[in-house]
């Protein structure tokens, strides 16, 4: 007999829950979209886009997803032929490089491996040996959804800063806006791409671009740019067509509207990082208990300061990662992330990790049960573990 009937609850890295909020917001006719609501509603929608991302520059929306954020800084920086420096620590980065490689840009990875963040000083010295200047951008992932690694971009731009080098910032906070706190402006960064389906708690449809007043001036020189991708008329529009490009993805900015209310204006983007943080600390409290005595069950990455607080990445050895995830959707309706780019399906690795997503719309009654249900799970299925992970999370919880 299964448990499950009764709200299903998605625990992916995105998309993630959707609030009803947003979803009735969304729930409305066709809107004019020459004059009214729809068009009145922009510039507010921008200033708080800037809000979530803290910056006082620009911002581009696009329909799109992450992929398509992604296409959109590439064409917008780079020319044929020009150098990125890719820094990959999981899937993402490695796909955003791999994009600017298939586009003819000549990407320069380095590899940091699956389990920590980027070194800083490896960045430097990769500067420092740029003596030519060839980088033009240096491509960095906040929160790499794979590995659920969390890197300090600060500290990377302290890095090009001390290279004396003047290769732009850019970052792929897809998995981390609204979540993880990030600082537009005061990091120094140049251009952040992001998407509406994971901390933003709107579905998946519109990609989006914050930009320097350097990344925008760019932009003029890049031959790669097209006039659809093209930042310029989006992110210093005039009219409200401009700002897509075309027809606007109407009933995601009423979606839109409502989540930024919620973040920005109610909760509060500062109150929704704290949230997170320790939501995320409940959930590294079980698997951390869970691993007590059972080596064979670890979060992927152990340093808890390189630790996303929006999705938590860990292994338990094949079959038994995905033994559980089974039990958990089939048993009790809640459906974890796979172990993403940690294998590929046809290696038995593969069933050796899973992903927790705790991203948006998430509090503590639906992490603590994921986590209940994973411990009954490992219960049911008789995954050696150390116990009492459940009430290790809800201990965190209440130390505060
Ligand atoms: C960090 C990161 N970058 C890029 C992407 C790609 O986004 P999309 O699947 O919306 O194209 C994802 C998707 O999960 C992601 O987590």
């Amino acid at each position: 007999m299964s448990l499950s009937q009764g709200r299903p609850h998605l625990a992916i890295p995105g998309p993630s829950v959707m609030p009803d909020r947003v979803l009735n917001a969304m729930h409305r006719a066709a809107p004019n979209i020459y004059a009214g609501p729809l068009v009145d509603m922009l510039p507010g929608l921008k200033a708080d886009l800037k809000a979530v991302a803290r910056t006082n520059q620009h911002v581009a929306i696009y329909i799109a997803n992450g992929h398509g954020a992604w296409e959109a800084a590439n064409v917008n920086l780079f020319s044929r032929g020009d150098v990125a420096l890719s820094l990959v620590t999981g899937r993402f980065g490695e796909g955003w490089g791999q994009q600017a490689r298939d586009m003819g840009v000549q990407v320069q990875a380095i590899d940091f491996g699956r389990r920590g963040p980027v070194d800083p000083a490896q960045v430097e010295a990769a500067l420092r040996a740029d003596r030519e200047g060839r980088i033009k951008v240096v491509l960095l992932t906040h929160v790499d959804t794979a590995t659920s690694v969390l890197n300090d971009v600060a500290a990377v731009r302290a890095a090009i800063d001390a290279a004396g080098h003047d290769a732009l910032l850019a970052v792929d906070c897809i998995a981390s806006l609204g979540c993880d706190r990030f600082e537009f402006d005061a990091w120094g960064v140049d251009v952040m791409v992001a998407a509406s389906q994971k901390g933003l708690m709107v579905p998946p449809g519109l990609g989006f671009v914050w930009l320097s007043d350097k990344a925008m001036a760019r932009c003029a020189t890049s031959d790669l740019r097209t006039p659809y991708w093209d930042w310029r008329p989006r992110a210093a529009a005039t009219e409200f067509w401009q700002n897509f490009n075309g027809t606007a993805p109407t009933h995601h900015l009423f979606g839109l509207r409502e989540a930024l209310d919620m973040l920005v204006h109610e909760e509060g983007l500062e109150h929704a990082w704290t949230r997170h943080d320790r939501l995320a600390r409940a959930v590294w409290a079980a698997f951390e208990t869970w691993g007590q005595g059972a080596p064979h069950i670890a979060l992927n990455i152990a340093d808890p300061v390189a630790r996303a607080r929006s999705v938590t990445a860990a292994r338990i050895t094949e079959p038994d990662a995905t033994r559980l995830r089974q039990w958990c959707e089939a048993e009790c309706g809640v459906t974890l992330g796979i172990g993403l780019g940690m294998a590929s399906p046809d290696d038995p690795r593969w069933h050796g990790f899973l992903r927790v997503g705790h991203m948006g719309h998430v509090n503590a009654h639906m992490v603590l049960g994921t986590l209940a249900v994973m411990e009954a799970g490992l219960n049911a299925l008789g995954i050696a573990h150390g116990g009492g992970g459940a009430s290790a999370a809800a201990a965190s919880l209440a130390r505060g």
